[in-house]
């Protein structure tokens, strides 16, 4: 077993549609932390496991720098982020079957579709610059990107965009703003994610468990 001070830290979605299934799938493997409220930081009640509440966005850059060991996050994030240059980005370790979602183009009202070609010429707002980019480079059409991190259905009402590239679960957020779903450029669910070089002996000993129960729990979920 882990000698005193070695912890595992796994780093979680602080409010969004990942955040309460991450909890709930923590809990069914068995791990117990005091009900967070605002805190960022939950150490664990029953094991020697810490929980950090971040940003998606940052998580899996908090994995890759060893600031966390493992994360929750959507694989669309994960995938965002090794699309980047630079840092070698972390692994994929399992699948976790919940945030279904697509990352898909959608239209205001007034703009036609008629195939990627309908895109040619206009700006389309997105917080994943290099899944559009790429769609776009696949389907040979040439529009400008306009990266935001957040609240990207605005961007049209705004005069910042014509179009938006983002995340679809319910399709609630789409509908809220009038905007018409047209493609899908990606598919993504939440994943697990560990450190690329793997970890330490200690933080190895505490994980492993932790990753056999994570498998009997997925696999009773099917
Ligand atoms: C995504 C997306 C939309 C919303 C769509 O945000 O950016 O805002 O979900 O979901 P809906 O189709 O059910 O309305 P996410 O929860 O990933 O949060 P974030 O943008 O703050 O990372
Ligand atoms: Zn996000
Ligand atoms: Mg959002």
């Amino acid at each position: 077993s882990a000698p005193e001070g070695d912890r595992l830290r796994i780093a979680v979605q602080k409010s969004g549609r990942l955040s309460a299934p991450s909890l709930e799938l923590l809990t069914a493997v068995g791990l117990g932390f005091a009900p967070a409220g605002d805190r960022l930081f939950c150490a664990g009640e029953n094991a020697p496991v810490d929980l950090l509440r971040v940003r998606d966005d940052d998580i899996p850059g908090l994995v890759a720098d060893g600031g966390c060991d493992l994360g929750i996050v959507g694989a669309d994030v994960l995938g965002e982020f090794a699309a980047g240059a630079g840092v070698r980005p972390p692994s994929l370790l399992r699948e976790l079957g919940f945030g279904r979602c697509r990352l898909a183009i959608a239209l205001p009202q007034g703009l036609n579709w008629s195939g990627p070609a309908s895109l040619a010429g206009l700006r389309i707002a997105t917080s994943h610059p290099r899944h559009l980019a790429a769609w776009l480079r696949a389907n040979a059409v040439a529009a400008e990107i306009v990266t935001l991190s957040g609240a990207v259905e605005i961007a049209p009402r705004l005069g910042r965009a014509d179009a938006v590239c983002d995340l679809v679960s319910s399709g609630a957020t789409l509908a809220a703003n009038a905007l018409r779903e047209v493609a899908t450029v990606a598919t993504s669910q939440a994943v697990l994610v560990g450190r690329a070089g793997g970890l330490d002996a200690a933080r190895a000993a505490i994980a492993g468990p932790l990753l056999q129960r994570l498998d009997a729990v997925l696999g009773v979920r099917g």
